[in-house]
């Protein structure tokens, strides 16, 4: 398989035609923004660190029975995944009051939901990615009902599976964001990546901060938090 031109290159990935129709070849990068792209960075090793990390979720996923664009890592910072057409809302899954949440209500971070809370973001730069509900979706065409139900169902899946998953490995999935595409079939799979740069992941014991909220709030040791998580799912440290 070859690499081909590049299609688009977004803040954290790079992504590209191959040779072999139905595949895109995705390049994970170490730059890193934040508060829709205002604060701007690099975190060493995070290419190498985020394409491990997200192997393994979405390989988890799979094997879990929950499909999505992964096929397989191909180099220390390059994956090749299905090509599907991304759906431009961002999935917001929360279990744990943080960010832009707590924020909103007004509640201290670190609470425990009373239920699971999913939101929706319409994915567009221009716009600063704005909350938007299910009426928005229908009026801009984004998804049908039906596939938003399809979306939902997947998502709160996946919140189960890596909430259990990372509750054995000592640490608390207090939200995440998901993307989905559509398959050429027109089937809705989960794309995009799963890693500390679109998760909050905290230490179950110490609430420590091991994510990208490091980065984005100066809180220093970003690198090494990002290979805590490597190394807490089993992936290599020696990257
Ligand atoms: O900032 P906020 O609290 O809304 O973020 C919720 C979750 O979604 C966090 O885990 C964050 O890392 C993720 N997120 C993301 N990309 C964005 C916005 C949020 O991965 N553009």
């Amino acid at each position: 398989m070859e690499k081909l031109e590049m299609l688009y290159e977004g803040k954290a990935k790079k992504v590209f035609k191959t040779s072999e129709s139905g595949t895109y070849w995705i390049e994970y990068k170490d730059d890193a923004t934040a508060f829709n792209g205002e604060k701007k960075g690099q975190i060493a090793g995070k290419g190498t660190l985020n394409n491990e990390i997200s192997a393994i979720f979405l390989s988890l996923l799979k094997e879990k029975g929950l499909d999505n664009h992964f096929i397989k890592k191909i180099s220390s910072t390059e994956q090749i995944v299905q090509q599907v057409e991304i759906i431009p809302i961002e999935v917001v899954v929360r279990n744990i009051t943080a960010g832009s949440l707590a924020k909103r209500l007004g509640w201290e971070e670190g609470k425990e939901l009373p239920q699971t809370i999913m939101e929706f973001y319409y994915k567009n730069d221009e716009l600063g990615d704005p909350l938007i509900n299910q009426d928005h979706i229908a009026i801009l065409g984004l998804a049908t009902e039906e596939e938003l139900a399809d979306i939902r169902n997947q998502a709160l899946k996946i919140n189960e599976i890596l909430n259990e998953y990372l509750l054995n490995k000592d640490l608390i999935l207090v939200d995440f964001k998901l993307e989905f595409g559509k398959s050429p079939a027109g089937d809705i799979i989960l794309a995009d990546e799963i890693s500390p740069d679109t998760c909050r992941f905290w230490d179950a014991h110490t609430k420590k901060k091991l994510d990208k909220d490091r980065f984005r709030r100066d809180l220093g040791n970003v690198e090494e938090a990002y290979q805590e998580i490597l190394r807490r799912i089993g992936g290599s440290v020696n990257v």
